[in-house]
């Protein structure tokens, strides 16, 4: 299998950076990397799902109710390279209405209050009411920010990080643009995004299906998709619309209860059934990538098909 085995996995220390727009329940990628035995040197938060600084909080408070404090949280982009909440509203105007618009949706005051996530507006403030996990009592390590972080820790570590990018890609292309080491310093970018092929399902009339097929993460920031992409990582994984087919159901969220402690309430109480496993597919592929059961290699990236990852989420109840 070459470059995609995983036959050095267990002589070779493992490190990852998780980036991503976190949100209430969003413990799942960084306990699968621990799990796997990866030694986590940070969290970096991005905006993409909300602001950068709520979605930060959120990577704070899921760190507290595993008492893993000892992991630091450093703050990334607040703003996209280019996008701003007009320009994307704009350009739903010519191009349609997404379902899903994340922190560059229309500001719903009525909506925050009642737990929603901010949108628009002031990209610094802060609604309490979404942390049904509970408010952070930690803070934010402010000796540095996200892309400074990363490219600081690929010279430490080189070759050996897998930086992990669930979010927009904003912060990686700031630090591929800030150093021309960096990207091939790391071992790899595993990215949650990357619909190459499912364009057609925005417009077969199911919102849903519209939905979950179109790739936010790279919408909300499209310059630094490309300059992530783009840039030369030793390897980079799309896991793409692959985790679209790795769905909760409730049975599952169940039968992860049956063993009880704050991780397994929040997830039962809040996960929901109705999102795929986005995240965690692409955590899980960063931990094993033996699960890949069908790998497409593109030019410069590999795509990966994979149908086994409940048996990885299950880690999480034993
Ligand atoms: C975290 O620490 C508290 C206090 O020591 C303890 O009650 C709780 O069970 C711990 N949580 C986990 C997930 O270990
Ligand atoms: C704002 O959010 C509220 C509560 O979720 C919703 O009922 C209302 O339709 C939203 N307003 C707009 C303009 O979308
Ligand atoms: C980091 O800065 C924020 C304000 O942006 C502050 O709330 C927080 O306490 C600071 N963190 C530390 C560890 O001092
Ligand atoms: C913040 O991070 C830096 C490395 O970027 C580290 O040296 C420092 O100890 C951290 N500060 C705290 C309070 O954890
Ligand atoms: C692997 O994926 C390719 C591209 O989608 C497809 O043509 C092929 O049939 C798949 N092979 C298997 C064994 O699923």
């Amino acid at each position: 299998m070459g470059a995609l085995g995983a036959t050095n996995l267990q002589s070779e220390k493992r490190y990852a950076i998780l980036d991503n727009d976190w949100l209430a329940v969003g413990f799942l990628p960084f306990l699968l990397a621990m799990k796997g035995g990866m030694e986590i040197l940070g969290l970096v938060s991005v905006t993409g799902n909300s602001w950068q600084k709520q979605c930060g909080l959120h990577a704070l408070a899921n760190l507290e109710i595993g008492n893993l404090t000892c992991i630091p949280v450093y703050q990334g982009a607040t703003w996209p390279l280019i996008n701003t909440p007009e320009r994307f509203q704009a350009w739903e105007s010519v191009h349609g209405k997404l379902p899903f618009q994340g922190a560059l949706g229309p500001l719903n005051v009525t909506a925050e209050q009642q737990g929603k996530n901010p949108t628009s507006g002031d990209p610094n403030r802060v609604t309490p009411e979404a942390f049904v996990e509970g408010f952070p009592k930690t803070n934010f390590n402010n000796s540095t920010n996200a892309a400074s972080f990363m490219v600081q820790m690929v010279h430490d570590y080189p070759h050996q990080i897998s930086i992990y990018a669930a979010g927009p890609l904003t912060n990686i292309a700031l630090a591929v643009r800030m150093d021309p080491l960096f990207a091939s310093l790391a071992k790899e970018l595993v990215i949650m995004g990357g619909y190459v092929d499912s364009n057609m399902l925005q417009t077969s009339g199911s919102l849903e299906q519209a939905n979950i097929n179109s790739d936010i993460n790279f919408i909300i920031d499209p310059e630094a998709a490309k300059i992530a992409v783009n840039a030369d990582f030793p390897e980079i994984i799309l896991a793409g619309n692959v985790a679209n087919q790795v769905q909760p159901t409730q049975g599952f969220l169940d039968e992860v209860y049956q063993f009880k402690n704050s991780f397994t309430r929040l997830f039962h109480d809040h996960y929901g059934t109705r999102f795929p496993f986005w995240d965690e597919t692409a955590a899980a592929l960063m931990v094993d990538r033996s699960i890949a059961l069908n790998k497409s290699r593109g030019k410069s990236y590999i795509t990966l098909f994979i149908s086994k990852c409940y048996e990885e989420i299950e880690l999480i109840s034993e």
